[in-house]
């Protein structure tokens, strides 16, 4: 996340996410799956922009006439919990440019609810620190308190159990976006009924791969236990795999629960030319990213 302060203008660039390794260990009592997963941060990005109002509300308006504009936005959700939290009696406005695919697996959603409780903590001056931020972010969701940290982090319990881990590397990426949503709770209702919520893959290939910046051995490491739940829920996630192999030459994975799918390129020029034959060869939006490593350069 990048975050500047300009005037009475908080404006924070809210990355995507890929999932470089996610296993299922088991369904938990409270209904989610223990997971270990490990995240990427990534330079494909939404914005959102903040400014204090004196009157006592959210004022809230998304790019994308798609998404809610209101309480059913998890953005107005950050908004809401921190003002209650913080007590703010002043109000906020909030505008969200979204770019990240919804319902991609690329944690667009749960980026932007990040990135409204740091920009607000910021924009009102509260001094919360990162856990503080990080315990709000998992009442929001999931994913929410991987996005506090940014970079590249280890994940476990329900996803919200952050360890930060180095990358050895700026690694570069394909993301291929078939143009279909989808819901994250139907991928994870699927993995149980192909009986394969308990793996024992463990993240510690993909961790060694990376703090020692082999891209050819992270990617063979890489690994997504729902992978198979989203391409047999929703056949475009499997259309979506097989045109990103095609056209790398190299196995694409799917990003958590899809319907977005990705491969990891050893430079730049590489990556274009993948994303220029992936375009060519198929009508899903194609992105060239890389390992985003700013907010910890900004902590
Ligand atoms: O936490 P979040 O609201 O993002 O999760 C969305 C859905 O994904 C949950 O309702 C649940 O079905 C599934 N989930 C899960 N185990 C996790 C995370 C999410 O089963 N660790």
């Amino acid at each position: 996340m990048i975050l500047t302060h300009t005037g009475d203008t908080v404006t924070v660039r809210c990355p995507a996410k890929l999932n470089l390794f996610l296993e299922t260990r088991g369904l938990r009592p409270d209904g989610y799956h223990e997971l270990e997963t490990v995240m990427q941060a990534v330079t494909l990005y939404d914005n959102t922009v903040m400014r204090r109002v004196p009157e006592d509300r959210i004022e809230f308006r998304c790019s994308d006439p798609q998404l809610p504009d209101g309480a059913g936005n998890l953005a107005w959700q950050a908004a809401d919990l921190l003002r209650r939290e913080a007590e703010l009696r002043e109000g906020v406005s909030i505008t969200l440019e979204k770019r990240i695919p919804a319902g991609a697996g690329l944690g667009g959603g749960s980026s932007d609810a990040a990135g409204v409780l740091a920009g607000m903590n910021e924009l009102f001056h509260l001094g919360l620190d990162r856990k503080h931020l990080c315990s709000l972010a998992a009442n929001l969701g999931s994913d929410v308190p991987f996005f506090v940290y940014g970079g590249t982090a280890l994940c476990r319990g329900r996803g919200e159990q952050i360890t930060p881990v180095p990358a050895g590397f700026v690694g570069h990426y394909v993301i291929y976006c078939p143009h279909v949503a989808v819901p994250t709770p139907l991928v994870y209702r699927n993995l149980a009924r192909l009986g394969l919520t308990s793996g024992d893959r463990s993240a510690s290939f993909v961790l060694d791969s990376l703090a020692r910046g082999d891209t050819i051995a992270a990617r063979a490491s890489l690994f997504n236990r729902l992978e198979e739940a989203a391409v047999s829920l929703v056949p475009e996630v499997g259309e979506a795999r097989r045109t990103l192999t095609a056209a790398a030459g190299l196995a694409a994975l799917v990003s958590g629960s899809g319907a977005a799918v990705y491969v990891l390129l050893d430079s730049e020029a590489h990556a274009r030319e993948v994303a220029q034959r992936a375009g060519e060869m198929g009508v899903g939006q194609v992105f060239v990213v890389r390992t985003e490593t700013a907010h910890r350069e900004a902590c």
